[in-house]
């Protein structure tokens, strides 16, 4: 039987509830899935008390029951660990396994993911049913993977109960030592914030101001992220101690305050995405000025891609986006469950599991619909779906491909962190990424996400020509001496406004700025400022574009005899002043914009620096189309999405296989509205 994600197969698979229907149900719906190409569900996330009813009494036969009927079936599975919702026998027995407001109150059973990290009592009662139910199903010839607990840190990713107080000083102890040191480190002295001892330490609360110590802040969310950390390890070991050779540990999100970068190193084989690209038209957040939101999975699918080269997708959208109380979309329209289909393929993912097989008549869930509607008759979107297998079937040869990308946006935790809880730095970081992100996909440029921790080595960022990184406020000695070899050996870095103004701490450096960035950028900045709003009109003039400088302004000088101005300010008070420098470096150029980045600068940064539509010889998209190529074995798989509901023209300017037609075309050709390509070609990128 061949593995998930074997580099050689592309599968597809869905979530299944069988605590939701009546046993009889099962056999009828395992057979319709594998007549529509479905190898794999998903069980068991939410369903604790379908194997331990009350505390210590284990009922193994529901599962027993739906695995043996799964194998008969040929069907495989995926079972989860069922510790994202924790019985009421449990929560009513020991509140102090729940989650809590900032105020205090604990948020109680009758939803989910109700539960704190860092509750001992928890842990047990996690540590015991992980042991039962992988002891017991691990073995089971229909399994071959485990998924723990469900999406990590979604709808709730702080947490203030009592345990996490007690956890957080732990944590603290752990990383400074003494309480001095801790003082020192969060800048206790301003507004006599001194501590005397560990005890006197909070998660954060309720102040008068509203505002917390923002050293305290940033190494909360570190904390969380590292209770999150502990708590999958903790259950990863046990799964790891009963898993047949070759099954797989994975989890799925992707959601914040969680280093899943280092999540995954640790934990799991691979990491699985859930992917909801209909969020984009949600009747009430519906913004039609919004460029590209429709899109913004792809951006989140970069971002898996830099956490886990292998990934799936564990949840694919099939149906309306709908709980009763929220987050309503209309149903995705034909030819959408096969464009978001090929968008995670693009992007990397080869296992797409829908969400889900048959639509809930009940609970909060029950307009969230899956596959097929509630009365389980034939429908479209299941006719959909076996279009799309007949479709995989003709382009199983993609998997294993590697998706191509020469430029990558730079990014860390310690920065995206601090631009949650730093105004100025989330009012800057927020539109330069949304910028980057759209500039690129209208460019037709493929780029990656690197994250900068200390698994990256030289070697990675070498792969790109040019780099992003748009404001990184706190920079490292090791992060900068990476950047630095990477510019030295002829790579170029663009660097935006408020680089290099803080430490780890998060404190303001009280060296020349750009801090640490200094040497690589021969930047001086002499001054900053918000952007003032009678100074909306202010500008760059570079070569003779106007670009702008929204939001942030530094002053510059050049500060190295390698340095040159290349561009400066027109109008405001930094009128005529520098505002890009670009230093010779090595081999290779850093650039300093002085400024927040919109879509046209970008643009106007991939020109200059040479960034070029990697396939522009070899066929023509409107802007409303993603590109994306996967390579391997010397071909590479060109995949053309059309997002728009409105049919678009490309143009190929020789002759290409189209995999999913099986045939080869040329010249100019309509591309349905949500519809999907997929060339093969030699490659020569
Ligand atoms: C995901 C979650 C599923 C289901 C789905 C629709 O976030 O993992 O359990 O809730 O969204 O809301």
């Amino acid at each position: 039987m061949e593995r998930l994600l074997d580099g050689k197969n592309i599968t597809i698979g869905t979530c299944y509830y069988p605590e939701h229907w009546g046993r009889k149900m099962w056999e009828e719906d395992l057979l319709c899935m594998k007549d529509a190409g479905i190898e794999v569900v998903r069980v068991a996330e939410f369903a604790w008390s379908k194997i331990e009813p009350r505390e210590g009494e284990y009922t193994y036969e529901f599962f027993d029951d739906f695995l043996d009927l799964a194998e008969k079936n040929g069907m495989r599975v995926i079972f989860s660990t069922p510790t994202a919702t924790p019985p009421a026998w449990l929560t009513e027995a020991y509140p102090e396994v729940l989650n809590a407001t900032r105020d205090g109150d604990l948020i109680r059973h009758g939803s989910r993911r109700h539960y704190n990290y860092n509750s001992p009592v928890y842990r047990e009662y996690c540590a015991n049913i992980v042991e039962h139910v992988a002891g017991h199903y691990a073995g089971h010839p229909a399994v071959i993977g485990w998924q723990i607990d469900n999406e990590f840190n979604c709808e709730n990713w702080a947490f203030y109960s009592e345990s996490d107080n007690k956890a957080f000083r732990r944590f603290l102890k752990e990383k400074y030592g003494t309480v001095e040191c801790l003082n020192e480190a969060w800048g206790t002295v301003f507004w006599n914030q001194t501590y005397t001892a560990f005890s006197e330490v909070h998660v954060p609360r309720r102040t008068n101001t509203g505002a917390v110590n923002p050293h305290l802040e940033l190494d909360y969310i570190r904390f969380i992220s590292d209770s999150v950390r502990k708590f999958a390890a903790m259950q990863s070991d046990i799964l790891r101690k009963y898993i047949k050779p070759g099954d797989f540990i994975t989890t799925n999100g992707m959601f914040g305050h969680i280093d899943n970068h280092g999540l995954t190193r640790d934990n799991l084989t691979f990491y699985t995405y859930d992917s909801y690209p209909n969020f984009a038209y949600c009747v009430d957040g519906f913004r039609p000025e919004e460029p590209f939101k429709d899109r913004w999975s792809s951006r989140a699918l970069t971002e898996v891609r830099s956490i886990s080269p292998k990934f799936g997708i564990m949840e694919q959208q099939t149906g309306a986006n709908g709980w009763n109380v929220s987050m309503e979309a209309p149903t995705p329209r034909i030819g959408q469950i096969t464009l978001w289909t090929m968008q995670s393929i693009a992007h990397g993912a080869d296992y797409i599991s829908y969400f889900r097989w048959r639509t809930c008549p009940f609970g909060t869930e029950m307009y969230w619909h899956g596959i097929l509607d509630y009365s389980g008759r034939e429908n479209r979107r299941l006719l959909e779906l076996k279009e799309i297998h007949k479709k995989l079937c003709r382009m199983q040869e993609v998997a294993g491909a590697v998706y191509q990308a020469r430029v990558a946006v730079v990014r860390d935790y310690d920065n995206i962190w601090d631009a949650e809880i730093d105004h100025w730095h989330g009012r800057i970081q927020r539109p330069s990424e949304d910028a980057l992100f759209v500039a690129l996909q209208q460019k037709h440029i493929m780029y990656d996400y690197v994250y900068l921790d200390d698994s990256v080595n030289e070697g990675q960022l070498a792969r790109y020509s040019v780099l992003f990184y748009p404001h990184p406020e706190i920079l490292t000695e090791k992060r900068m001496k990476l950047l630095e070899n990477y510019v030295a050996a002829g790579g170029k870095i663009v660097f935006g406004c408020r680089t290099g103004q803080k430490d780890l701490r998060g404190f303001c450096v009280m060296e020349k700025l750009p801090g640490l960035a200094f040497r690589l950028t021969g930047t001086d900045v002499l001054e900053y400022s918000l952007a003032a709003p009678d100074e909306a009109d202010v500008h760059v003039l570079w070569d003779g574009a106007e670009l702008s400088a929204p939001i942030f302004r530094d002053m510059l000088a050049a500060a190295d005899e390698d340095a040159t101005v290349l561009a400066r300010y027109v109008g405001g008070c930094y009128a005529g002043e520098p505002a890009l420098i670009c230093n010779s470096f090595g081999k290779g150029k850093a650039y300093y914009y002085g400024s927040t980045f919109d879509v046209d600068t970008v643009k106007f940064f991939l020109e200059k620096l040479s960034v070029i539509e990697p396939l522009e010889a070899v066929l023509n998209l409107p802007e409303g189309c993603e590109l994306a190529v996967r390579r391997k074995d010397g071909v590479d798989y060109i995949f053309v999405l059309n997002y728009s509901k409105e049919e678009v023209k490309i143009t190929l300017k020789s002759p290409l296989d189209e995999l999913l037609s099986g045939e080869v075309e040329e010249g100019e050709i309509v591309l349905s509205g949500y519809g999907v390509k997929v060339y093969k070609r030699g490659s020569q990128l």
